[in-house]
């Protein structure tokens, strides 16, 4: 029969095991929740009398605070966690391997390799150990491999799969109203059992119709192929935006009329410079090598192409380049100290982009000593390579996607900006931070005009 949760320890107090375990604790107060890790400093922060968690989430510090000292608590004594526990949450990071068999496609289980063995080491009684991380599938059968030949006479081990599906920044919400709550479990009586006294602890908060149960290798699979799925959709988008730009069509136009057809929907149709984030790419790749470990080229192919695709997508950008016309800190100066320019060209520089600067005045030694200033730990060489300063605003715009006006020098609005125009990459984009040029007569020519504090 299923026993009724009452100690859970969740090994892990990273970014989902912190928050799922937190909101677990608040739902759940007949449960007593710890998180354990071996990391002090992070469960000093967890700690942490004025709450400086050790990573921040809207809401979360309000969780903890509500739940903290009553049935949440945090500490490094894994062993003593492990012990008392009925349910085990396995929350460890799982990143991309670096080394040996499948570098820089499989998942690195190191983490989880450890976790399981303390916890054999360690167990004198039986537990159900849910996989959390995100893992390949069948992992659960290495985990259960190492529980079994390791454990103890008394220790029975269930080992279920449950994903989490938050994303960051909306943890706390997405904890609160899942989507669905998945768990994968071996379709054994006692698979089933494990399987439903963990359904009961998300039935205190979450709709039963919500609580998917299903297959191990279901549930461990659904994990990598949401994540392949949403990345896909990103870099379906991306890939549609070059055709965008090629043709005059218009990226957020399209994304809207494709979105309106319900059944593709529209969420998750923004165009970016790509995606980023701890997860797609990492998991798509552990799905490749998962696909050509299973002896499926074709399968490999196709989804290591939406990786391909964001990294074609963050090439494209890096490509980008911005003509930033003007440098000192206001016209008829040479003075550049606490200039706009400085810290404009550092965020475009971070975006990868190339930057073409004029000024009148400024010069080009001025430039480079600020730069370097701003950006410590790039060498001077470095930041050559990405800005380049021009003698003229129109040869600094030639080429160039943007234009931004960051110093209200007169002759900018004389410049001939037809010409201007007709020299750059189409859209062109001009950015006046000055309010300083006819935008009337800027769009009349074909120009994308934005006024500082203005929505025209
Ligand atoms: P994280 O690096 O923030 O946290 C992992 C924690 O585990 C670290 O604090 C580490 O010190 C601890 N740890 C590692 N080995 C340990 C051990 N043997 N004993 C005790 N503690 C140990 O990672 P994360 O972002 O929380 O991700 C965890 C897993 O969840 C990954 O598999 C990831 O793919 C998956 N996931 C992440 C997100 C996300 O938004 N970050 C969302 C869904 C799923
Ligand atoms: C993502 C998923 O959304 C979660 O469901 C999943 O649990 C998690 O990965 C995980 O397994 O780690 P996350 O990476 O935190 O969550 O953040 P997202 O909001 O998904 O954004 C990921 C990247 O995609 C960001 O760089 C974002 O800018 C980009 N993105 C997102 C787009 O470029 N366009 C979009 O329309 C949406």
């Amino acid at each position: 029969a299923p026993v009724k949760v009452k100690k859970i320890c969740c090994i892990g107090a990273g970014y989902v095991g912190g928050p799922t375990c937190a909101v677990i604790a608040l739902k759940c107060p007949h449960i007593q929740v710890t998180i354990v890790d071996l990391n002090q400093s992070r469960v000093d922060a967890w700690n942490s009398p004025d709450y400086k968690l050790p990573i921040y989430e809207p809401g979360l510090e309000e969780v903890v605070r509500q739940a903290r000292g009553k049935n949440l608590f945090f500490s490094t004594d894994v062993d003593k966690g492990i012990l008392e526990a009925d349910l085990i949450f396995v929350s460890v990071n799982t990143p991309t391997k670096k080394t040996g068999v499948g570098a820089g496609f499989a998942a690195d289980l190191n983490y989880v390799e450890l976790a399981t063995r303390r916890i054999a080491a360690v167990a004198t009684s039986s537990k159900i150990v849910v996989e959390k991380s995100t893992v390949p599938c069948r992992t659960a059968e290495s985990m259960r491999t190492i529980l079994e030949a390791n454990s103890k006479p008394n220790a029975r081990f269930d080992i279920l799969s449950n994903p989490e599906f938050l994303a960051e920044g909306t943890a706390i919400d997405d904890l609160f109203r899942p989507d669905r709550v998945l768990i994968g479990s071996l379709q054994t009586q006692e698979g089933i059992d494990a399987c439903t006294s963990l359904a009961e602890v998300y039935a205190n908060w979450v709709p039963r119709e919500r609580v998917l149960t299903v297959g191990l290798w279901s549930s461990e699979l659904s994990k990598l192929a949401a994540n392949a799925m949403l990345a896909q959709r990103i870099s379906s988008i991306n890939a549609l935006s070059a055709i965008c730009e090629a043709t005059g069509a218009n990226i957020d136009e399209v994304a809207h009329a494709v979105g309106y057809d319900s059944r593709v929907g529209p969420k998750f149709l923004k165009a970016s410079v790509g995606f980023g984030g701890s997860c797609f790419q990492k998991d798509i790749l552990n799905l490749v090598y998962l696909s050509e470990s299973l002896h499926l080229p074709e399968v490999a192919a196709y989804w290591r192409q939406v990786v391909e695709m964001n990294e074609y997508q963050k090439r494209r950008f890096a490509k980008k380049r911005i003509a930033v016309l003007g440098f000192a800190f206001k016209a008829d100066t040479g003075d550049t100290r606490e200039s706009a320019s400085i810290t404009l060209i550092r965020d475009f520089l971070s975006e990868k982009a190339h930057v073409n600067v004029y000024d009148p005045k400024v010069e080009g030694e001025q430039i480079w000593q600020d730069l370097a200033e701003a950006i410590p730990g790039t060498p001077l060489e470095t930041i050559k390579k990405s800005v380049t300063i021009h003698n003229g605003a129109l040869s600094a715009c030639t080429g160039a996607e943007a234009i931004v006006i960051a110093t209200e020098w007169k002759e900018f609005r004389d410049i001939d900006w037809q010409a201007v125009y007709d020299s750059m990459n189409k859209p062109a984009f001009v950015f006046d931070g000055r309010m300083l040029l006819d935008a009337k007569k800027l769009r009349e020519i074909g120009f994308n005009v934005t006024v500082i504090g203005r929505g025209d």
